[in-house]
């Protein structure tokens, strides 16, 4: 079992990420660290304390960074994809446990020297935790096994704009300091996650097993699609963009990678740019291809 830190926003796919990685053997969570970014990071905590419970799981949860390295608080949420709560309006009650005392970099940190060079991060999020943890112990650098983030879009547009993915523009310096770091960085972006495609019809599947967090993950996914459907109206689902990155640290089969050095751009209308050039050095694994009816399969077996 690879033993895994999972640094999230919770989010509705990142908690289908949070279900996918719980469920699949191969992984040992040791702990889900949070971060603001599609709500504010006390909610991301909440939501994914709530889904955790939801699970009948038991994996503490860590609170995180509640704004950008350098820019202050998020001004704006994006309550149209993922609804009021987060959870697209499906959240009934607060989750019974509470977060752990220490803070997620600490976390972070600390568990990386326990297993040194055994240790994979999955951040799905802004990547503010992880860059805190680099600046205060950069050692963490040398000893962690591999880190997959979820973020980006090296040769396809960005997704809130023109040119910036949502993790990469909520925080450029965190996401600039993390690949310049050394750390043996797997970048999972728009140009692999826009391949992926839920279609709606599987939610009456869901629905239709019985299983009891089915209506849960049902109704936040068919938020999540209708949100979808404004932007995209023939799409017939949702991309799932941070199962993809649980995926990949699975099986890094389902992507094919290109190295590069990746820089972010932090000024202009080009902020949260991620700029990838064959020449420069730390490269990191960009993933430019992937097998999505494969993953598909694959995401399908394991959520519910
Ligand atoms: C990313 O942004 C967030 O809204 C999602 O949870 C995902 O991590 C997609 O751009
Ligand atoms: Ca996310």
């Amino acid at each position: 079992m690879k033993p895994i830190i999972f640094d999230v926003d919770t989010g509705i796919d990142d908690a289908l990420a949070m279900a996918y990685a719980l469920n699949s053997p191969e992984l040992e969570i040791l702990g889900f660290t949070t971060c603001f970014g599609n709500v504010p990071v006390e909610e991301a905590a909440r939501n994914t304390l709530a889904v955790v419970e939801k699970l009948g799981k038991h994996v503490p949860v860590f609170l995180g960074a509640e704004k950008s390295l350098t820019r202050g608080m998020k001004e704006r949420y994006p309550k149209h994809i993922h609804g009021e709560d987060g959870l697209g309006n499906t959240l009934d009650e607060d989750p019974m446990r509470t977060v752990e005392a220490e803070s997620a970099t600490d976390f972070i940190i600390d568990q990386v020297k326990k297993l040194p060079n055994e240790i994979t991060i999955i951040a799905v999020g802004p990547l503010t935790n992880l860059a805190l943890a680099v600046n205060k112990f950069p050692e963490i650098v040398s000893l962690v096994k591999e880190v997959v983030i979820m973020g980006g879009a090296v040769y396809v547009p960005g997704n809130v704009t023109p040119y910036g993915e949502a993790n990469i523009v909520s925080d450029p310096e965190a996401a600039d300091c993390v690949f310049q770091s050394g750390l043996p960085v797997t970048l999972v972006g728009l140009d692999v996650t826009l391949e992926t495609l839920l279609p709606k019809e599987k939610l009456a599947d869901w629905r239709a097993s019985g299983k009891e967090v089915a209506p849960f993950f049902a109704d936040m996914t068919e938020f999540y699609m209708s949100a979808y459907a404004s932007s995209h109206p023939d799409i017939g689902g949702c991309a799932l963009h941070d199962p993809l990155a649980v995926g990949v640290a699975i099986d890094s089969s389902f992507v094919k990678t290109e190295k590069l050095n990746v820089r972010v751009a932090t000024e202009g209308e080009e902020t949260g740019r991620t700029i990838g050039k064959h020449s420069g050095e730390p490269k990191i694994q960009v993933c430019t291809q992937v097998q999505s009816d494969r993953f598909l399969k694959h995401f399908l077996e394991r959520i519910l």
